[in-house]
């Protein structure tokens, strides 16, 4: 693999983006893994992240200067390039010019990694410190106004360096030097892609599961589906796929999954309906934890029936059921600190925490991938595009989208306004610009309204149009005016019970993205 070391910004994860878009598979290790423990990856490349310290700070991240010696091509980038400058033993210091933002900056030199470069370019910077020399062997191919190395390279030794960040898309030949780096400073193809990956993860599935029988919790999402629809490809009907029918999920939902999605991947699925038990164990509650607790609990235990009856069954033709498959994607893998079996905490928490015996080893075929890898994956395996490009839909589902208590024809109405609100975004193209859209129910209010000649008194619902990059952070979506009128007509004049139609202003923080 190609080895990003994070020095701790959110660069790192985005670094391992762009090459894998190079088609080079790329891992994310922490800058405190040892030299040793980064060459017993046995890295075909090196690049060094940038992060948010100064390198002469005291308690700093530093570069163990045996990493240049060890014959790997390594780039550093923006922290990453000072660091390594340091150890190499070039000078970094203060400016006084913080460069943030884009930045012109001057090639001299194309050399390896900015070879196809205009003179003169634009990228991102974000540093206060700078490279004032290069370390000897070095060659200074580029300068700015606050950088006067802005870039350098020793060829002979395969040593690359920029100080500003080729990957975002802000540095518009980022992605050019960063393909420059791989394959003429590395020497990589470009050979890792989507069919690769199902080829390995295929391989690596039987190995694992043998002959024994692997059971799966589908909701409906993309991970949990291109997940079962990886392991159906390897083992076929030692795979059964548990559907829990909450009565929570929106409209279509459902027929996606019972339909769609076995009719594409060929899975055996086990359907639970457990609408009444949902709605019975929801009733008179209406705090949300409350809510969220009782479905959490609610599906642990329709879960954990389904998957006695698959062990029971495997029992009586003398088969094992050992498996549990998990949607587990790489970001959580990094985030949860990395190594093997990291993220097992966290894949648990999210079938909840099933009893003691009945433990599951887990198979977690898309560990090392970032979303959009799953995505191509997805499609690549035939999983239907309404299950791929789903946008991210909470786990307790509409339940947490009246607010107040959850009914039976509470959940009608919701279902019917927010099946226009995703019907008419989807024609205006809308859907993948933005991030998800809640229509929410206000239950508990009324407002007053007149049609026809009449006065109604019915309840407002809200429209909660997002963009965003991870859920983290959010902001509404500037959606047009035409689109918003469509929906609040088409909503008021088909679903009976809402006459007012609201739009949700308000960005993440402070407002979160649900309303409960
Ligand atoms: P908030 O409302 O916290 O939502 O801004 C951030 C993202 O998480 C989703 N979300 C949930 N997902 N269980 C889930 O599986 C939950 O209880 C839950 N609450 C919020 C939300 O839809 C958004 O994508």
């Amino acid at each position: 693999p190609v080895l990003v070391v994070d020095f701790g910004a959110q660069y790192a994860q985005l670094i391992a983006r762009r090459v894998r878009e190079a088609n080079v598979y790329s891992e994310i290790v922490p800058h405190t893994a040892s030299v040793a423990d980064m060459l017993a990856k046995d890295p075909a490349a090196i690049i060094l992240s940038g992060g948010p310290s100064s390198v002469y700070a005291t308690g700093a991240p530093f570069v163990d200067p045996a990493l240049f010696e060890a014959g790997v091509p390594v780039l550093g980038i923006c922290y990453g390039f000072q660091a390594m400058a340091q150890a190499l033993g070039g000078t970094v210091a203060q400016t006084g010019v913080r460069e943030y933002g884009g930045t012109a900056v001057s090639v001299r030199e194309a050399g390896t990694v900015l070879a196809g470069s205009p003179d003169s370019q634009t990228v991102w910077m974000s540093h206060g410190d700078a490279v004032h020399a290069a370390p000897e062997g070095f060659e200074v191919l580029a300068t700015s106004e606050g950088s006067p190395v802005a870039a350098f390279e020793d060829r002979a030794r395969r040593l690359y360096g920029v100080q500003w960040h080729p990957e975002v898309k802000h540095s518009p030949l980022g992605q050019r030097a960063l393909e420059n780096f791989l394959y003429e400073g590395a020497g990589l193809r470009p050979y890792w892609n989507p069919g690769n990956v199902i080829a390995e993860q295929v391989e690596r599935i039987r190995a694992q599961v043998g002959d024994a029988r692997v059971v799966c919790g589908l909701s409906g999402g993309v991970d949990s589906s291109v997940a079962a629809a990886l392991v159906q490809r390897a083992v076929g009907d030692q795979l059964t796929c548990v559907f829990v029918d909450h009565g929570l999920l929106r409209s279509g939902e459902a027929q996606q999954v019972e339909q769609d999605f076995v009719a594409s991947t060929g899975v055996r699925l086990k359907v639970v309906d457990a609408r009444e038990q949902f709605l019975h164990a929801l009733a008179g509650h209406t705090d949300p934890e409350t809510k969220r607790k009782i479905i959490g609990r609610e599906f642990i235990r329709v879960f954990e029936a389904a998957a006695r009856e698959v062990v029971a069954e495997a029992g009586e033709t003398g088969q094992d059921v050992r498996f549990l498959v998990q949607g587990t994607l790489y970001p959580d893998v990094v985030e949860s600190g990395g190594g093997e079996g990291a993220a097992n905490i966290k894949s648990h928490h999210n079938v909840g925490g099933l009893p003691d015996d009945l433990q599951f080893e887990l198979v977690e075929p898309l560990r090392t991938l970032f979303k959009d890898e799953v995505r191509a994956v997805g499609l690549e395996l035939g999983v239907p595009e309404a299950i791929v490009w789903r946008q991210p839909f909470p786990g307790p589902g509409l339940g947490i989208r009246i607010i107040g208590e959850v009914t039976a024809e509470r959940l009608d109405v919701l279902r019917a306004a927010d099946a226009i609100a995703r019907e008419e975004l989807t024609r205006a193209g809308l859907d993948r610009d933005i991030w998800q859209c809640p229509v929410v129910l206000l239950a508990d209010v009324r407002s007053v309204g007149v049609q026809g000649d009449g006065r109604t008194y019915g309840h407002p619902v809200v429209l909660r149009p997002v963009s965003s990059e991870d859920a983290m952070t959010a902001d509404w979506t500037r959606m047009p005016y035409d689109v918003l009128a469509t929906i609040s007509t088409r909503i008021t004049n088909e679903v009976p019970e809402v006459n007012r139609v609201v739009l949700d202003v308000t960005s993440k923080p402070p407002g979160t993205i649900e309303w409960e």
